[in-house]
């Protein structure tokens, strides 16, 4: 089994080897291979996602990536690598569970999973500016193909994991032609699954009850921004920015990262907290290579560490342990 690993920039240098050290100490045949992408790897050598990455990313099918820093004006050649990566490795779905984790930040009985559709939508990068730079325009694209995919894998995903219902996020009141076809085609792949409960929100409102009342949702079934944002949102729910899993999935590639980014305000400190990288490597275990025990201990080490309050800062927003402390009681809790 093989593993492509790319810190990226900022926190990621951090984060990223400590969920390593975990999946090395529970997997110890795993072959790890390292790879650059980002704005300092942009910065060296005007390539922000080498060929040379791809192409281990690929070969290995799994990775495990830290967070990019992207500046957000234009710069010439410059383009968010991460979501080049998810493009040329074709992980079309992007699952952001967030669950209660025993942190005094995190909401009781919030359960969900947002599964966002990686590959579309106004993240094509179609965009120019005319006007002399004052009128600026994106292309939002939304196709059946794409669509189709995305839900059945989150009303799969619904099934699998027993949950009872999925709700369609879109704005189809006002861009009819886009998430209107979003919607369509959602509902009619809903058809394949009775068992499961299916409703809609405009994204608007489903912003109110992600606020309002998280326990709400069970499966967010929705377009790449939307999902974006609304996962951003839930996070805060589960305990916050660094506690926050994700994984790409493709056909038979998976890419593990945290929702969060290179957080330049604390990066080079030590003090990042790992633990959203670490459960996303245990999605990577779960979901990608089939081992449901692996990821069952490191999920299990995780929150046996938060209810005895072992904390990085970022949690309560006072002295925490540091990064590599934190990942220490997670090592040595794996069993
Ligand atoms: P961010 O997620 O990097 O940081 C937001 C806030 O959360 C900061 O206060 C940060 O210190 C904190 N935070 C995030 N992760 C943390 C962790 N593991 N432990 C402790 N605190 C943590 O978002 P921001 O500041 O909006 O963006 C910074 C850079 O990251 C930008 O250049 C942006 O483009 C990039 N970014 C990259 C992403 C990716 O590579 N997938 C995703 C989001 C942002
Ligand atoms: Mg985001």
């Amino acid at each position: 089994m093989k593993l492509c690993v790319i810190e990226g920039d900022g926190i990621g240098h951090e984060v990223v080897p400590a969920a390593v050290r975990v999946l090395r100490q529970l997997m110890p045949g795993l072959e790890v291979v390292s790879a650059e992408a980002g704005w300092d790897r942009f910065e060296k050598t005007g390539e922000a996602l080498p060929e040379d990455t791809v192409a281990l990313a690929k070969e290995a099918g799994a990775v495990l990536f830290g967070a990019c820093s992207s500046p957000s004006y234009p710069v010439a050649g410059y383009s968010s690598p991460i979501v080049s990566l998810r493009k040329r490795m074709e992980t079309f779905a992007n699952l952001r569970p967030t669950r209660f984790l025993p942190v005094p930040t995190a909401r009781a009985g919030v359960d969900l999973v947002v599964v966002r559709e990686n590959t579309e939508d106004l993240y094509i990068g179609d965009e120019h500016t005319e006007d002399a730079g004052d009128t600026g325009t994106a292309t939002k694209r939304i196709t059946r193909a794409a669509t189709e995919r995305i839900a059945h894998t989150a009303f799969r995903l619904a099934r699998n994991e027993k949950r009872r219902r999925v709700t369609i996020v879109h704005k189809g009141n006002v861009l009819p032609q886009t998430d209107g076809l979003f919607r369509r085609v959602a509902y009619e792949v809903a058809k394949d699954y009775g068992d499961i409960e299916t409703d809609e929100l405009l994204v608007d409102t489903a912003a109110y009850w992600m606020v309002k009342d998280p326990a709400r949702f069970d499966v967010v079934l929705t377009p790449n921004l939307y999902g974006d944002i609304l996962s951003d949102m839930a996070a805060a729910w589960g305990g916050g920015l660094g506690l926050a899993p994700a994984l790409n999935i493709g056909a038979e590639v998976a890419i593990a990262e945290p929702i969060h980014g290179s957080a330049p305000d604390i990066a080079g400190q030590g003090i990042a907290n790992p633990t959203a990288v670490i459960l996303s490597a245990s999605m990577l275990a779960r979901h990608h290579w089939n081992k449901p025990a692996i990821a069952d201990r490191i999920d299990a080490a995780v929150t046996a560490a938060l209810s005895r309050g072992d904390y990085t800062a970022d949690v309560l927003g006072v002295n925490g342990m540091s990064t590599d402390e934190f990942a220490d009681i997670i090592c040595g809790g794996l069993g």
